[in-house]
């Protein structure tokens, strides 16, 4: 077991980076490598941990809305990689509160190893680690019927998409996201470039490659957000600090509600209409 106490632990934390918070496992930060084996934070660990804290600091209240009607609420992290976000989180939220259970998908199985042996050694039960796509985690038996949690940070291209997918099957509560950057909508807007000079000033975003693909990352998120309001979830979108010189910093909130946003849906439609991506409509279905 990964773990120091009494008086080696309080000499220690007294020489910890004042990031670090009490009780927080100084052996699991230094297995993530986020803290130097001689207990430093450099400079890209700092801003991985402060991206991290930052997203607990989000899910900590909502973890208390679900805690009061879900004795066992689970989380879902997609594209978990080195799953910097399930075990902080779970070293943060869940283990004081011995109630919930984080289980990691990730498509890259050295990484889903090392998640095992890692959460093996700190003794934490209830952190499960899947060697999945996020599309098969949908139907895989290791996943259960309803989770209450979806995050999915920086997971490549399309997989913020199926972990929505994802989210909506499972009849998530909350989702919390913070895509990369997206392909798919930039690709079809290309292929399609041809119809759409014709059509419309906005033409001009078709002139310059890297505009159509930031443009296309920029309504990706778009279409995304009116997927989720018109399958009755209430969504925020604010910006992921510590990631300032990334394009993708941008982090959706979806809470469901229930109230499924019937104009919302028609924007979805008409946008896809509008840029000729119709046959994305799979995509970004209800
Ligand atoms: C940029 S990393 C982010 C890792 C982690 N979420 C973080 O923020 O530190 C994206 C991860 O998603 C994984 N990934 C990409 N596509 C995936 C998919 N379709 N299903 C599951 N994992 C996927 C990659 O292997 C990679 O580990």
């Amino acid at each position: 077991m990964l773990s120091i106490s009494g008086w080696a632990y309080k000499i220690l934390f007294m020489t910890l980076p004042p990031e670090i918070k009490p009780h927080q496992s100084v052996p699991l930060l230094k297995a993530l490598h986020i803290l130097t084996r001689d207990g430093k934070l450099n400079q890209d660990s700092r801003r991985k941990l402060k991206q991290v804290y930052h997203l607990v600091n989000f899910i900590a209240p909502l973890l208390n809305t679900v805690l009061k009607i879900e004795e066992n609420p689970t989380l879902v992290d997609h594209g978990a990689g080195k799953s910097y976000l399930g075990f902080i989180l779970y070293d943060l939220l869940l283990k004081p509160l011995s109630q919930g259970r984080v289980i990691g998908i990730e498509t890259r199985g050295e990484l889903v190893a090392q998640s095992i042996a890692l959460a093996q050694a700190c003794e934490f039960e209830r952190m499960q680690f899947e060697h999945l796509s996020v599309a098969a985690s949908m139907e895989s038996p290791l996943i259960p019927d309803r989770v209450d949690f979806v995050t999915a940070l920086h997971a490549c291209n399309t997989a913020t998409d199926d972990a929505i997918q994802f989210g909506l099957k499972k009849q998530a509560r909350y989702m919390v996201l913070v895509p990369c950057c997206q392909a798919e909508v930039a690709e079809v807007l290309r292929k399609n470039k041809a119809k759409s000079l014709s059509q419309t000033p906005l033409s001009e975003i078709w002139r310059h490659p890297i505009h159509t693909r930031e443009f296309g990352s920029q309504i990706t998120n778009v279409l995304r957000c009116l997927q989720l309001e018109a399958a009755g979830y209430r969504v925020t979108v604010t910006e992921l600090v510590g990631w300032e010189h990334s394009m993708k910093n941008e982090l959706i909130v979806a809470e469901y509600t229930g109230q499924k946003r019937k104009n919302a849906q028609d924007r979805l439609a008409a946008i896809l209409a509008e840029l000729n991506l119709s046959e994305l409509q799979t995509r970004f279905q209800v």
